[in-house]
């Protein structure tokens, strides 16, 4: 069963990027299998000089990095080809050999300008309605990409290849599409001729990376090899999991992975979870342990939170174990990997949410509907914090006293061992020997 799927734990930018990049060494094939250029993985790393050197990636697979590895972008992402593009130049300019070692599925569907358009329009919309209800989505095209997909409207990779049928599809859709924005939106009509020359040209250039990609992956399981799959964004923006609407249109969760590369559940053996030390949250939508003080601001200014696709300053808050307990549930998470625990240093005391309070009771659930989230009122366990710079060290044992205790008390409330810990951005930043200590 050599499939391991990499899964935030949270809403998101919890640093799946760099512990992918980490794992990677020991696997063959590094699969993304949902979201799109909304996602933005970060790897940091020192050149030979020791100087710093950063890449966020977005389409790619946080494998891309390692020569041994292939990487695979799943029929479950939705890809903007423009994007991916880019993304390959700025990988080959880097002296990574890109063309041998990835491949696109042909069923992944395009994300294409009027995806864009349409969701600026829709987003403008929501913020001008009475209730204010925008979503805050990336502005990426991600939800009426994903839209098009399940009203059977898309345009797939596949469909790149044969340049009628393209030409075809995509007249058809524009025009569809520009009647809504002018019509719905009263917003400006894109111009057909110019985006179907547009694409007809991407089919010569991705061309060499598409193939069955859910084929070459279970051929490669029969064959032994090990697998990694990449998630995107976090299980509480998950469309069926997380606070709807305020949610990304995809499955970032554990089920997402088999739907998403078209590989069979019973080959994943490793559900890792990744959870940041503190919560984040980009975009609107409820966050019950939100700091709107200067503890948040603080965690937003010591851990740079700020989005690596949109620049936009991450919302913070407390880590909040109730959440953390529901992501672990659903996915089945048999390991848990903290990150940024270096950014809690210095602070006096910690708090961690471990109960809500509720129409006057207090519970351990999580209500996954955004209204009752938005009204639950967190209660919090205070641990003593700890006021050394953590970044240098490499083993469990040396941590301060009080940082083991922060990672013995979230192992124990989840009951999931704390298997990796990251300490800094950086490669070596990381410590293996977590488990069993913290959850002795
Ligand atoms: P969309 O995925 O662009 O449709 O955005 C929907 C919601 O998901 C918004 O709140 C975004 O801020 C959030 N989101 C999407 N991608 C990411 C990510 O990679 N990290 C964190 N939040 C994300």
């Amino acid at each position: 069963m050599p499939v391991s799927i990499v899964i935030g734990s949270q809403w998101g930018d919890e640093g799946k990027g760099k512990i992918t990049d980490l794992l990677s060494p020991d696997v063959d094939i590094v699969a993304r299998y949902q979201g799109g250029a909304n996602a933005g993985h970060t790897i940091a790393w020192e050149d030979e000089s020791g100087a710093e050197e950063e890449f966020v990636l977005h389409l790619v697979p946080s494998g891309i990095f390692h020569d041994n590895v292939t990487c695979v972008i799943g029929n479950g992402v939705v890809l903007d080809p423009k994007a991916v593009l880019e993304e390959i130049e700025k990988i080959q300019a880097l002296g990574v050999d890109v063309e041998n070692r990835l491949k696109i599925s042909h069923n992944a569907h395009l994300i294409m300008p009027y995806h864009k358009a349409v969701e600026a329009a829709q987003e403008q919309e929501r913020a001008s309605a009475n209730d204010d209800d925008e979503i805050g989505t990336t502005g990426r095209g991600i939800g009426p990409a994903y839209t098009d997909k399940f009203a059977r409207t898309g345009i797939r990779v596949v469909d790149l290849l044969d340049r009628d049928v393209l030409r075809q599809k995509l007249r058809r859709s524009i025009e569809e599409k520009n009647a809504i924005l002018r019509d719905v939106y009263d917003a400006e009509a894109l111009d057909v001729d110019r985006i179907v020359e547009e694409y007809v040209e991407f089919d010569q250039k991705i061309d060499s990376y598409v193939t069955d990609t859910s084929k070459y992956l279970c051929r490669a399981l029969d064959r032994d090899k090990r697998v990694l799959a990449e998630g995107a964004q976090g299980s509480l923006l998950d469309v069926d999991f997380g606070s709807y609407p305020f949610v990304t249109s995809s499955h970032p969760t554990a089920g997402g992975c088999c739907t998403g590369l078209g590989v069979p559940p019973t080959e994943v053996e490793r559900v890792l979870g990744i959870a940041k030390a503190y919560c984040t949250r980009v975009g609107n939508g409820p966050f019950p342990t939100e700091l709107d003080n200067e503890a948040g601001e603080e965690l937003r200014q010591k851990g740079g939170e700020f989005g690596a696709t949109t620049g936009r300053p991450r919302r913070c808050g407390w880590l909040d174990l109730v959440a953390l307990r529901y992501t672990s549930m659903i996915n089945g998470f048999n390991e848990l990997a903290v990150t940024k625990l270096d950014v809690l240093s210095g602070m006096d005391e910690l708090k961690v949410c471990t109960q809500y309070r509720y129409d006057g009771k207090t519970t351990r659930r999580f209500p996954s509907e955004a209204q009752t989230l938005e009204r639950v009122e967190p209660l919090y366990e205070t641990l003593d914090g700890w006021d050394e710079d953590i970044s240098g060290v490499r083993h469990f044992a040396d941590l301060p006293t009080e940082a083991q205790d922060y990672l013995r008390f979230i192992a124990e409330y989840i009951g999931v061992e704390i298997g990796l810990l990251s300490n800094g951005p950086r490669r070596g930043q990381i410590i293996k020997d977590v488990a069993p200590a913290a959850t002795a």
